[in-house]
């Protein structure tokens, strides 16, 4: 029986994912789904429900977060909040100060679990997350494991932030934030035991992108 292609895409923060991920499954012609921006639209649900964030319960996430769906636009999914599709506002300050506190809620992860699964039922598909290779798609065709030095996923966050080359004093600030952040998500962040680990700190996006698109068409040649 031919099976779909899941190609997942796991690593810590701003190691180039998502984009990464968009842009394989562009070249490959598979779906993309982000798995972070379910938590992200989850998180910014609760935000628009009453209470500070000290008072968001499991129930309330799940209960905001029913309102959620993904929808395929231009071969990528789109999160939608009772159908309406969300943009930046799942990237607000609120939202990234406690995505990870939601992320470590476990009814949350088996709710968006779900969503990321049913989202990719049969298409070829390129998943990015923390746990993709792991827990959501165990049985994946490929796994990535996507890593770079702290210093430089934050200096690239920060030229795309700022449109500029940054100082080293605003990269070593960065960096110290998301130091902060891989250690916060540690627990849900995991390494495949089968996962092809690549270090993109002397890599270009182009020659990310290709190196992963030549090992998904070669093993999807194979099955
Ligand atoms: O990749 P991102 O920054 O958009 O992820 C947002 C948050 O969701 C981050 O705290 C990690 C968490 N996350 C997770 O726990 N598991 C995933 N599969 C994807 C994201």
């Amino acid at each position: 029986m031919s099976s779909r292609h899941v190609l997942t895409i796991d690593g810590p923060a701003a190691s180039g994912k998502s984009s990464t991920a968009q842009w394989v499954a562009r070249t490959l012609g598979w779906r993309h789904v982000d798995s972070g921006s379910v938590y992200r639209a989850a998180t910014f649900a609760r935000q628009q429900s009453p209470g500070t964030p000290a008072t968001w319960t499991e129930p309330s996430v799940l209960s905001a977060a029913a309102g959620i769906g993904l929808t395929p636009v231009d071969g990528s999914f789109v999160p939608t909040l009772a159908g309406t599709p969300l943009g930046d506002e799942i990237r607000n300050l609120v939202v990234t100060a406690e995505v990870s506190r939601v992320a470590q809620m476990s009814g949350v992860r088996q709710w968006v679990n779900r969503v990321v699964q049913q989202a990719a039922e049969g298409h070829d598909v390129v998943v990015d997350g923390r746990d993709m290779g792991t827990v959501v798609f165990p049985d994946a065709s490929l796994k990535i494991w996507l890593v770079a030095d702290p210093w430089e996923r934050a200096r690239r966050r920060l030229q795309q932030r700022l449109g500029r080359g940054p100082s080293d004093e605003e990269i070593a600030a960065e960096t110290d934030e998301l130091v902060q952040r891989d250690a916060k998500d540690a627990t849900q962040t995991v390494q495949a035991r089968d996962a092809v680990l690549i270090d993109t700190t002397y890599l270009t996006q182009p020659e990310q992108v290709e190196r992963i698109a030549a090992l998904a068409r070669s093993v999807a040649s194979k099955r």
